[in-house]
Order: structure tokens, then C-alpha cells, then sequence
């Protein structure tokens, strides 16, 4: 098996790591789901991992959650394990089923997000950050629906009240597991905007999983293709097209320049992996 993997650019390096995952294997139900993944995110990053159907991506997402046990290896966010009471508010979770919500569900844009603001520590003191709510609102573009029930609002505007949940948070990491699912093409690339815009101005990182190849690489600075293992960890911009991505799925046979710095300008719509 092949594995091409590429240092982050090295104007990041003096960067704080926000995450550091060393040889994690995850095993579900006897099988070995993820095997010795080594992955670090700095401040301010936006990765994007991609893969096939049951490759693993959601596995990662909920091991670094602290949901699902490492079988082996370790995962330190801001230092502290997974779940770690110093972690509270500072790590955000959205996923796809954010788009799913029932249509029944009365809640309105402004009550969603101000559950974001709920933590261990004010859950009781009803204590309400009014600013940090408006500003949330401001920030994923729903002023105007703010009173809106959510079940009445498009997929994509869902998907926005639920990072607008996150945002409440004050959450500085976040996590999306598929979180375009479901949401049409416009709003794809308005809600990537929005991403990439709170990755480089609210000094935000995020870590996306995303089986729209197309979509997320529009605005991922830095690209994962995991498949049980990192199969490739480096920059968008030379992130490898499907032929390569079959060679390094081991579908072909492998010529050995694949360390050989290749720019990609090929950007085929709609690539489902
Ligand atoms: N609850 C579970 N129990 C046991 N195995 C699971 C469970 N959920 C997923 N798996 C297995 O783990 C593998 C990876 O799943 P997952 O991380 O959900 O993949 P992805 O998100 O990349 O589609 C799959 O082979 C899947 O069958
Ligand atoms: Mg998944």
C-alpha cells in the first residue's frame, strides 16, 4: 500500500495545534475501522477529508469527539484528551442530519442558536449572551428569518442556523460530518463562503467531511483522502485527480513519481467519492 502524505505549508508551522492525533487505530464491533492515522490541524486551518462510503471519516470525527474509544495511538485537542472538562464550549459538532431536522419541530432560528450558548457551566444560571447570539445570527446570513421555525426554512438555511448554533458556542474548533447533504448548489458554495470567511476572520478551525470532492475543494486550504488509513494529507492545490486517487486506492499499479510536486488544474463538477 502506497501513502503519499505532504507537510502542511510551512508558513503555519510556528502555529499553535489545535489537534494532534498520534497512531490511532479504531476498532468497531472486531473490525478495524481506522488504522494508525497521524494527523495534526493548526489554528486557523481549513482541512477537508474526503473518502469513500464507510472509509472511516465519521469514525475519526467521533474518536477526536471523544465519543468512540482509540484502540491504540492518542488524540490531544488543545492538549487535553477528548472530553476533557477544559474542552467544554471550546469544540463544536455539526453533522448532517442538521439539514434532516423534523418539519415539525417548533423552534425558532434565534432559539436554536441560542442553545449554543448553553454549556456545563451557565446550563442552570439561565444566563443569556444576547450579543453572542445576534452576532451568530449576523454571521451565517439569518437575520432575516431569525424568528422564523427552522421547519420552515430550506435546507441550506437549516444547515446555517445549526453552524449559527455552533458559532454561539463560541466554539474555536469545528467539526462538519457531510454537513452539504441535502442542500443545493447555490447554497453550497454560500455556505463554504461562509467556512473559508470564518477560518481566516474569526480565527476559526475547521475540520470537514465531505464525499463532494468537487465542492469541498473549492475552499479546503489543506486535503485528507482517508480510507482506514491517510492515503494523502497536503495542500488543495496538489491534491491528487481520480486516476491518481485509484492508483493510491491500489485499483492500478503504481508508477513511483508520486511525490513529484504535480499542479491539478482539473476540477471536475459533482465528484462523488
Ligand atoms: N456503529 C457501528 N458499529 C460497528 N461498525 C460500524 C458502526 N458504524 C460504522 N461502522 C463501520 O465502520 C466503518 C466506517 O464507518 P464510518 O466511519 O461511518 O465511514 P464513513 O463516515 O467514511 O462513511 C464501516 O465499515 C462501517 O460499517
Ligand atoms: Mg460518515
Amino acid at each position: 500500500m502506497i501513502a503519499l502524505v505532504i507537510q502542511p505549508s510551512s508558513e503555519a508551522d510556528l502555529e499553535e495545534p489545535i489537534l494532534e492525533v498520534e497512531g490511532l487505530s479504531v476498532v468497531r464491533s472486531g473490525k478495524l475501522v481506522i488504522q494508525d492515522i497521524d494527523l495534526t490541524i493548526l489554528k486557523g486551518e481549513f482541512v477537508g477529508i474526503v473518502g469513500p462510503n464507510g472509509s472511516g471519516k465519521t469514525t475519526l470525527l467521533l474518536s477526536i469527539l471523544g465519543i468512540l474509544n482509540a484502540d491504540s495511538g492518542q488524540i490531544k485537542i488543545y492538549g487535553s484528551k477528548p472530553m476533557s472538562k477544559n474542552l467544554d464550549g471550546k469544540i463544536s459538532w455539526v453533522s448532517q442530519a442538521a439539514s434532516n431536522l423534523p418539519s415539525d419541530l417548533r423552534l425558532t432560528v434565534r432559539e436554536l442558536v441560542e442553545l449554543g450558548t448553553l454549556n456545563r457551566s451557565n446550563m442552570f444560571s439561565r444566563r443569556r449572551d444576547k450579543q453572542q447570539v445576534d452576532q451568530a445570527i449576523e454571521m451565517v446570513g439569518l437575520k432575516d428569518v431569525e424568528n422564523t421555525d427552522i421547519g420552515r426554512l430550506s435546507g441550506g438555511q437549516r444547515q446555517r442556523a445549526v453552524i449559527g448554533r455552533a458559532l454561539a458556542s463560541k466554539a474555536e474548533f469545528i467539526l462538519l460530518d457531510e454537513p452539504l447533504v441535502g442542500i443545493d448548489r447555490e447554497s453550497r458554495s454560500s455556505l463554504l463562503k461562509l467556512l473559508d470567511d470564518l477560518c481566516h476572520d474569526a480565527d476559526k478551525t475547521i475540520l470537514m467531511v465531505s464525499h463532494d470532492l468537487a465542492a469541498i475543494r473549492q475552499t479546503a486550504h489543506r486535503m485528507i483522502y482517508l480510507e482506514e488509513t491517510i492515503k494523502f494529507d497536503g495542500d488543495t492545490s496538489i491534491f491528487p485527480d481520480l486516476t491518481e486517487l485509484a492508483e493510491l486506492r491500489g485499483i492500478k499499479p503504481v508508477h513511483d513519481e508520486v511525490h513529484g510536486h504535480h499542479h491539478h488544474s482539473h476540477k471536475g463538477a459533482g465528484e462523488d467519492l
